[in-house]
């Protein structure tokens, strides 16, 4: 089968529910990026969800998601993306929990082949800005680029559009 070498996909995991600093929301902020970016850039969407979901109680979710961490857990998903191997460039998108990704999404990344793709990553946080997801990334998906990436204040995803619309036209130009 040949392959679209220009097909993009977008990797994410986002909560909704009680949340940091904006009360109980429907949608969790990196979704609501994710979805901006598959709207400018047309990319599949892939959510990484784990099997057992965190506490709606955002102080719950906080204690399972650091116990998670402590022990550096690989968390059972609902579903698994398996190939990526249609995808030219991946967007790598997630909360900042406790310094990087909830272990749900290196529960996902390390399943796949990053050999030749071009990576960029897009978190939403509420002050640690990329964390250290940019390291963890390139840790974990070998043989990639990852080229500059974006931190998003969670409370401000909603006035955060143009800021993503540069950050994806950058790429655009520079290919
Ligand atoms: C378990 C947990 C841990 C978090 N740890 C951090 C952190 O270390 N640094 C930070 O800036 N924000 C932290 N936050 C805030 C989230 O990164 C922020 O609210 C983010 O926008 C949530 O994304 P989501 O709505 O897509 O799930 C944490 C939130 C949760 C629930």
């Amino acid at each position: 089968m040949l392959s679209n070498n220009n097909k993009s996909i977008i990797i994410y995991f986002s909560r909704a529910d009680e949340n940091y600093a904006v009360g109980n929301i429907d949608k969790g902020n990196t979704e609501v990026i994710a979805e901006y970016i598959q709207e400018l850039t047309g990319a599949d969407l892939f959510k990484v969800e784990p099997k057992k979901p965190y506490s709606k109680n955002y102080k719950e979710c906080c204690d399972e998601a650091l116990e998670e961490k402590n022990k550096n857990a690989r968390p059972e998903l609902k579903k698994y993306l398996s190939d990526i191997s249609d995808y030219s460039t991946i967007y790598i998108g997630s909360p900042i929990y406790w310094g990087t990704m909830p272990m749900s999404m290196f529960t996902e990344l390390e399943k796949l082949d990053f050999t030749g793709k071009t990576i960029r990553v897009f978190t939403t946080h509420e002050g640690s800005g990329l964390g250290n997801v940019v390291n963890d990334v390139k840790r974990i998906c070998k043989g990639a680029t990852v080229l500059d990436s974006i931190s998003i204040q969670g409370s401000m995803v909603n006035k955060s559009k143009e800021k993503i619309k540069n950050w994806i036209n950058e790429l655009n130009i520079s290919k």
